[in-house]
């Protein structure tokens, strides 16, 4: 056994993630206190699921947030702190010849749903965070106020394909209309990219000709349940190091290496 770590989450949807990891705590299957949970979207079920174990919960209205700067663009709204140059620099979800009005509206409008979010986190001193469904990509400005210490990522995802495969909103729809004989899910810390980051653990089901998308989201929903209180439970043992390779172009990666115990 380790310490008992603190622990976060976000969701945006049904929070059956959630409910398994909050499951792990309570039953002390891992060494995790959840603190809070947060949600872009107020009528995230998830959030009934969090009043249910007593855990504080709360909203960033992300819809109303970006409809709002979409509405009136001022410039005040942008965090204090925001930085449009540094946020360009770090991004990867536009490539550089994306339209740069695009990319800077994305920038801005989701650091200001960000900041909110971080506001209300800000009474909470937690270990790891983890994104429990949550369906918007966090910004480079609300990942740096998170992992201030860049060598120790704490913000986890849980990705409904094996990455590198299948990035984007619909991993089990992609791989099932992809016609793969093989599904899975992935746990990993997050970067600036879309599903990039550092893999900690995957876990995988045979997709037969009997399978539909809903069969498949099934068997891939049950493995997630068993895979991220898997991770929580290694981060807490603190059985996660970074470390850089090289791929076989000579581009650098930051891979993650599971210590034994
Ligand atoms: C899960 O399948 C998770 O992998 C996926 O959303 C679902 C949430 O279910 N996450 C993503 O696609 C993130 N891009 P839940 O709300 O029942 O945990």
């Amino acid at each position: 056994m380790s310490d008992t770590i603190r622990i976060a989450a976000l969701i945006s949807g049904g929070g059956t993630n959630l409910q398994a990891i909050m499951d792990a705590c309570e039953s002390a299957a891992i060494d995790a206190e959840m603190l809070f949970v947060g949600s872009d979207n107020p009528a995230a079920k998830g959030l009934e699921r969090a009043g249910k174990h007593h855990i504080p919960h709360f909203v960033a209205d992300y819809k109303k947030i970006i409809r709002d700067f979409r509405n009136k663009p001022r410039e005040n709204a942008l965090p204090a702190d925001f930085d449009i140059q540094d946020m360009r620099n770090k991004q990867s979800f536009f490539s550089g010849d994306a339209d740069p009005e695009k990319t800077d509206f994305f920038l801005k409008s989701r650091a200001i749903a960000e900041a909110a979010l971080l506001e209300r986190m800000k009474d909470y001193d937690f270990d790891l965070l983890v994104l429990a469904g949550f369906m918007r990509n966090l910004s480079p400005y609300f990942i740096d106020r998170v992992n201030t210490d860049p060598h120790s990522p704490r913000i986890m995802n849980i990705h409904p394909a094996l990455l590198p495969a299948f990035p984007g909103t619909d991993g089990y729809g992609d791989t099932f209309r992809y016609g793969c004989k093989i599904g899975g899910c992935t746990v990993h810390f997050i970067d600036y990219g879309e599903d990039s980051g550092p893999i900690i653990g995957q876990r995988s089901f045979a997709i037969t000709a009997e399978d539909t998308l809903n069969t498949v989201k099934e068997k891939g929903l049950r493995e997630e349940w068993i895979l991220y209180p898997e991770c929580i439970q290694l981060f807490a043992e603190k059985r996660l190091e970074i470390i850089t390779t090289k791929d076989s172009r000579k581009k650098e990666r930051r891979i993650v290496k599971i210590r034994a115990k």
